[in-house]
């Protein structure tokens, strides 16, 4: 669904070099704080725009609950299916919503997740699926809805240009159903997800990170497409700049919900683009939204036997080969089942 640009690795001992100094400037940046939205912008090389159209916004429907500007996109997406049970109260996810992006037509691929990296049994951890509408498949969706009730889908056609109308759904109904969940992890239904790793990145966060967590692979200083065969051309109408903002490649972004309800607040103010995790990045820019980058948000293939070191890797298209790449991930894990993976799940 996003751009496959990569985020280039820096040097190990430079990544840690590099994120203590973006730790220090984001602690500094935070500190200055004179409001939650409003930040001092000198010390912290993420809050150089000065722009505060976006951030008065924000805070007036924080502050009033509206704004009297106009939003230039939809505010309100209809679901044809809901999952069911996902954020009850008392139910959870109180901890982590995996939401996973996934074309209508792709039943057996998500089949595979389910019995691969989705089948996850916590009762703070719950994983729903993304879809738009797709005639063609409908009444094979309205079972699987009724069979996994894990499914969310959009009353919206499924194809690429409405990507952001289904990433927009996802915000919606993240913040407005599951508004006590700690973290949100978005991912594309072609991405291998390690969630051992994942949940213990969470429980282990500084609580300098705890409600600013923004992070992904971050691609920064990329270039619009301006070739027309390319699936991610983009007009100069649509958006007039040489250079996208920094933004977190969108197969696999994980956040906290106080980020999540910023974005989703600010979403029908910001001209849509039609590449989504590009226009991430263009929100979280206006809105001074420091991005945190992690190696470990492989967006290119990882080898099998590192899986096990990653949260989350690219290039799981191919539903048997999920299954396959399945059996040697819990067995680098030393374990026998998913059965196995859900007690260490829980213990951890
Ligand atoms: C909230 O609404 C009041 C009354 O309309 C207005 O005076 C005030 O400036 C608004 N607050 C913000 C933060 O916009
Ligand atoms: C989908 O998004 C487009 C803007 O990109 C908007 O015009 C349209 O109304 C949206 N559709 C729905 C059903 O929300
Ligand atoms: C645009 O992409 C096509 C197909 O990849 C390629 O053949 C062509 O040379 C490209 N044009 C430009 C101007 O880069
Ligand atoms: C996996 O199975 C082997 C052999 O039955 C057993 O010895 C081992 O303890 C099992 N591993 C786990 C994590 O349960
Ligand atoms: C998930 O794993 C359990 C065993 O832990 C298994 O019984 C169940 O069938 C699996 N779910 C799917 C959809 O494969």
């Amino acid at each position: 669904m996003s751009i496959r640009h990569r985020c280039l690795p820096a040097h190990r001992i430079y990544r840690n070099l590099l994120m203590t100094i973006f730790a220090t400037s984001c602690f500094l940046c935070f500190t200055l704080f004179t409001h939650p939205l409003i930040m001092v912008h000198n010390n912290c090389v993420h809050c150089s725009v000065s722009n505060n159209y976006l951030q008065k916004i924000v805070h007036e429907i924080y502050i009033n609950g509206s704004s009297a500007k106009q939003p230039i996109n939809p505010t309100n997406i209809e679901y044809i299916h809901e999952p069911l049970h996902v954020c009850d109260l008392h139910i959870g996810p109180d901890f982590l919503l995996v939401l996973v992006k996934s074309d209508a037509s792709n039943i057996a691929h998500r089949m595979s997740i389910r019995q691969t990296w989705g089948n996850i049994s916590h009762p703070h951890i719950k994983v729903i699926y993304l879809l738009g509408y797709y005639s063609v498949v409908q009444d094979m969706i309205d079972i699987e809805s009724k069979t996994y009730k894990d499914v969310l889908q959009g009353d919206f056609v499924d194809i690429y240009d409405n990507n952001m109308n289904k990433t927009a759904m996802a915000y919606q109904y993240a913040v407005e159903n599951c508004g006590n969940t700690q973290f949100l992890f978005f991912v594309d239904d072609d991405f291998f997800i390690n969630i051992l790793k994942v949940n213990k990145y969470l429980k282990t966060l500084p609580d300098t990170l705890k409600s600013n967590l923004f992070s992904g692979c971050i691609i920064k200083r990329a270039k619009p497409y301006r070739n027309k065969s390319s699936k991610w051309y983009i007009t100069r109408e649509e958006y007039p700049y040489d250079i996208y903002p920094n933004y977190p490649s969108g197969g696999a972004i994980l956040m906290s919900m106080t980020i999540a309800k910023l974005l989703k607040t600010a979403f029908p103010y910001v001209q849509y683009i039609h590449i989504d995790d590009a226009y991430l990045g263009i929100v979280a820019q206006k809105l001074k939204l420091p991005l945190h980058n992690d190696e470990r948000f492989d967006v290119v293939h990882t080898p099998p036997m590192r899986l096990k070191t990653i949260f989350a890797s690219h290039g799981y298209g191919d539903h048997r080969q999920l299954l396959v790449i399945w059996d040697v991930f819990l067995a680098t894990m030393s374990l026998n089942s998913s059965t196995d993976l859900n007690k260490q799940l829980q213990k951890s």
